[in-house]
């Protein structure tokens, strides 16, 4: 399967057999591609029911061990180690789905108000450890976020 330059760049970002819990994850290609081509595990959260079953269509076309559920952003999902990837959503949205103490490393790619994201990386910890500009139609921004290790700040 081929992903679009966008989608592509995230998986380049991500290593052989992590584990990825996708918010917003729609028809859930790059879930779908990072099981089959890097072995991820993969939970694609969507708040609409009609792409989770979307994303449970491709999992079946693609032959894709991936977990497809319904749910509003990380809402009493509980997080271990995952990447968490939000990408295909403006900057309001991605701070509202991250308001919350978290530590996990974040792929995100908003279309809207950069620096309102990456201010709000800042204030919660995270450094950006990795950027990657796509063109693709317009330009995307892809940041790659860590928390700041909590004893140097
Ligand atoms: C434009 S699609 C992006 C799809 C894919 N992530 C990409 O980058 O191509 C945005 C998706 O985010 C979902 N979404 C928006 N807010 C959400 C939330 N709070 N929780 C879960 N999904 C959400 C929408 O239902 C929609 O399917």
């Amino acid at each position: 399967m081929k992903l679009s330059k966008r989608l592509k760049a995230i998986s380049d970002l991500i290593k052989p057999n992590s584990k990825v819990i996708d918010v917003g994850a729609d028809h859930a290609f790059l879930d779908i591609y990072l099981n089959l081509y890097k072995k991820c595990q993969c939970l694609a959260i969507d708040k609409s029911e009609y792409s989770t079953k979307t994303a449970i269509d491709n999992a079946l076309k693609y032959k894709a061990d991936i977990k497809a559920i319904t749910n509003d952003g990380l809402k009493n999902i509980k997080l271990n180690d995952e990447i968490i990837v939000i990408s295909g959503m403006g900057t309001r949205n991605i701070m509202k789905i991250l308001n919350f103490d978290l530590k996990n490393d974040l792929i995100l790619s908003s279309h809207t108000n950069i620096e309102d994201l990456k201010n709000f990386l800042k204030n919660k910890k995270y450094y950006i450890y990795k950027e990657v500009i796509v063109e693709e139609y317009k330009t995307y921004d892809v940041i790659y976020a860590k928390r700041k290790d909590d004893r140097n700040g």
